[in-house]
């Protein structure tokens, strides 16, 4: 007779043997970390920053690099020509799905593939290209004078935290033309997008087992709260709305839905799909746009030689009365080349995000299953010393030749190909606007007394200083 104990521990060796077999990697997969049980290669990957530890798995695994997160299949692409080959590869534009971001469904700008996410895309970069580029401009210098208006020369500040709210009202203004966002809701807002940012990981281990988001993370509602938020603005615009005179992204979208309602499609524009858009657009452009001001800050203040090069560059070319536009870049190669630097040294977004293999692939010898995610490593391609001289030396001067600001095929804090950043112009104007603006008024210092700021940086989905203090000298 079997008794029960036998056939339980009969039970437990065969869901032994059968992890074993789901342990095995796939043929001709890329070299990795070893696959246990169940978990996969979770162990081997880092708490925080990952991509410190990419170099060490490339000198003992080779340019790519094979993992299995739980039952995820994950590669780490590093090496300039193959990173280039997956950013480019058709066959890895497709995307993770986050569902718990989209309210269970596959919607929104980020986080989503397919034909419906191609004709969003498309309808919101003509948007923000074509229609608001006067407006973005006129935001943007409200939005600095505003921020000048509130600094007292000669006084230590938090640098960091300045741009949070600026970044974020820029694209609230630009989204939903809201003019007061400094109330409650904004900063609700903004610590909600901090924290889904710096505090929760790509490797986060509840994005590969649900049961651990819904046991461990379903009490915060933070995601639910700033959709309602959403929602009811694209109420009071459908009330207000004027055909004839769309005030904002949102109001254009609610025109294009109704434009496709009356050709048949109700499925494309809707209320829920621009509710996900503009969440992904918060959370990718506020903290990203504000920690990339602060990362180049940062950098000035530890490299005033660099800074004073900056200033003189400005005053030379602009003055100091009137406001620098985007016209003026040219002019200023070096503050260019440093905001470049600041990116390449340091990347705010260390990986790309999550791209998805659409189809079983070959690349570079090996096979990519269906739905492996790649990941591309920037922080390894921008400190590769074949590509850079000395790749830990922050030196704005290998932008320049000739005199001009010149761009590496290699240099892509934006990504590349078709799931780039879909705001690179914008976020890339709004950056250079701030820092020339600012240097052209005042210059930053270290503080004495205060703590030497630290380069390294607060890690997460997206990478920010830690918090620094500098002093503020007006230049008049
Ligand atoms: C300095 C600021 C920024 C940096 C460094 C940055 C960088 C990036 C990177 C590296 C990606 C992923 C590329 C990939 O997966 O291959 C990305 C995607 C994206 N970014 Fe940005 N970004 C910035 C600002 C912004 C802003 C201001 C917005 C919007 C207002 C934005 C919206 C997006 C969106 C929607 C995507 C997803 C595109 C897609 O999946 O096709 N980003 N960004």
């Amino acid at each position: 007779m079997i008794s029960s104990a036998m056939i339980f521990f009969l039970l437990i060796f065969v869901i032994f043997l059968l992890s074993l077999i789901a342990a095995k990697r796939p043929k001709k997969y890329p070299p990795g970390p070893i696959f246990l049980p169940i978990i996969g290669s979770i162990y081997a990957v880092p708490g925080q920053a990952a991509h410190f530890n990419i170099e060490r798995w490339r000198q003992k695994h080779g340019n790519i690099i094979g993992h299995r997160y739980g039952p995820s299949y994950e590669i780490y692409v590093t090496g300039v020509d193959e990173s280039l080959a997956a950013l480019k590869h058709p066959n890895f534009q497709g995307r993770k799905i986050f569902y718990h971001r989209n309210s269970g469904i596959k919607r929104g700008l980020f986080f989503n593939d397919g034909d419906k996410w191609s004709v969003i895309k498309r309808f919101t970069l003509n948007y923000f290209s074509e229609f608001q580029k006067i407006k973005i401009k006129d935001v943007m210098v409200d939005e600095m004078n505003q921020l000048f208006s509130n600094i007292v020369p000669n006084t230590v500040v938090e640098m960091n935290y300045q741009f949070f709210p600026i970044a974020l009202n820029v694209l609230m203004k630009l989204l939903s033309s809201i003019t007061s966002t400094r109330d409650s809701t904004m900063n609700f807002i903004l610590t909600h997008t901090y924290k889904s940012l710096h505090e929760t990981r790509p490797t986060g281990i509840e994005n590969y087992f649900p049961i651990i988001r819904k046991l461990f993370f379903a009490k915060d509602n933070s995601v639910q709260v700033v959709h309602n938020y959403l929602k009811k603005s694209i109420n009071e615009h459908r009330a207000t709305l004027k055909v004839d005179q769309p005030r904002d992204y949102i109001d254009a979208f609610l025109i294009e839905q109704e434009k496709r309602r009356a050709l048949g499609d109700s499925d494309t524009f809707t209320d829920e799909e621009l509710v996900v858009d503009c969440y992904d657009l918060i959370r990718a452009g506020s903290i990203s746009t504000a920690d990339a001001i602060a990362l180049v800050m940062l950098y000035l203040v530890l490299y005033p030689d660099a800074q004073n090069k900056m200033i003189q560059e400005i005053n030379a070319n602009i003055g100091r009365d009137i406001m620098p536009t985007l016209d003026d870049k040219k002019k200023l190669p070096y503050c260019e080349a440093v905001i470049a630097e600041s990116l390449r040294i340091n990347p705010i977004v260390p990986f790309t995000a999550p791209h998805r293999a659409t189809e079983e692939t070959e690349f570079y010898g090996y096979v990519i299953p269906k739905n492996t995610i790649v990941k591309v490593s920037l922080w390894t391609l921008f400190r590769d010393p074949q590509l850079w001289k000395d790749p830990d030396d922050f030196r704005p001067e290998r932008f320049i030749v000739d005199g001009e600001f010149v761009k590496y095929p290699y240099h892509l804090p934006f990504g590349l190909g078709k799931r780039s950043c879909l705001m690179e112009v914008m976020a890339r104007n709004i950056i250079f606007l701030y820092i020339a603006s600012f240097f052209q008024k005042f210059s930053i210092h270290l503080p004495h007394g205060e703590p030497y700021p630290s380069t390294d940086l607060v890690q997460g989905s997206v990478a920010g200083p830690q918090p620094f203090k500098v002093l503020i000298k007006s230049l008049r």
